[in-house]
């Protein structure tokens, strides 16, 4: 199948009645009935394995909320390989680990997307020590600060099982979405997975499934089914 082209990747704003952007409103729909008793405000989105999926999902799943009137941030907090800056086809100059590092103020750094209420931080410079930027208390802090700026927090991370930065944010976060690529990645990877964000206690919301090879119509498919940690 043809990878998604930079458009086609915020598919859920340029072609927001096709099937693909319907699946996002219901991953987020279904993110909302997950959580009665909880408010989900900052949503982590991770995988197992890298190209997942991962930035794609984060990126359209802040789309469906913005487009629901929430004011929403999304953050790349891969620090290995960010993307969401060439998604979005705007500068990586300033971003998260500017943040992180040399504790400058988050909001020089946050940049308003062409699509209302959307809000994005980008990676920043790759840094030596990424883990460690992650895991500091000045992650903690900004966190706590941009909830009550934002209705939604979307951060897009690493693959779990190469490095531990998304074990690390899990912990920091209110939920997790586990994308697996239905084709590509073993069941055992996939929990191998959810049993290293059970052992930091993160909260898996759900589970997208990618499975590029269903569809006939679309280049891709995506399919949703709740389940609890
Ligand atoms: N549903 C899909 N259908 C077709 N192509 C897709 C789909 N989802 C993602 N892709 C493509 O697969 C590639 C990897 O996607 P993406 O960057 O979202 O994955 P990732 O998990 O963030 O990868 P990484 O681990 O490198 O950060 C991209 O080229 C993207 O356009
Ligand atoms: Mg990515």
């Amino acid at each position: 199948m043809p990878a998604l082209t930079t458009n086609q990747r915020l598919i859920t704003h340029s072609n927001p009645k096709s099937h693909i952007a319907e699946a996002y409103r219901t991953l987020r729909t279904n993110i909302q009935f997950s959580s009665v008793d909880h408010e989900i405000k900052c949503i982590l989105i991770t995988s197992a394995q890298p190209e997942e999926g991962k930035s794609t999902t984060a990126a359209n799943l802040a789309i469906a909320y913005a487009q629901e009137n929430k004011k929403v941030l999304l953050i790349d907090a891969d620090l290995r390989k960010p993307t969401l800056h060439k998604t979005f086809n705007v500068s990586n100059r300033t971003g998260l680990t500017h943040i992180l590092v040399s504790r400058q103020e988050g909001d020089q750094a946050l940049i308003e997307t062409e699509i209302p209420n959307l809000t994005l931080l980008t990676s920043g410079p790759i840094p030596p020590n990424p883990a460690e930027l992650l895991g500091s208390n000045r992650m903690e802090t900004f966190l706590e600060e941009v909830r009550s700026w934002y209705d939604i927090v979307i951060v897009d991370s690493p693959p779990l099982l190469a490095v531990t930065d998304s074990q690390i944010i899990a912990a920091k976060t209110d939920g997790v979405v586990l994308v697996i690529n239905h084709g590509k990645v073993k069941r055992d990877r996939a929990q191998k997975a959810l049993s290293q964000l059970n052992y930091v206690n993160a909260r898996v919301l759900g589970v997208v499934l990618n499975n590029k090879a269903i569809s006939k119509k679309e280049s891709s498919y995506y399919y949703y089914y709740g389940e609890k940690a």
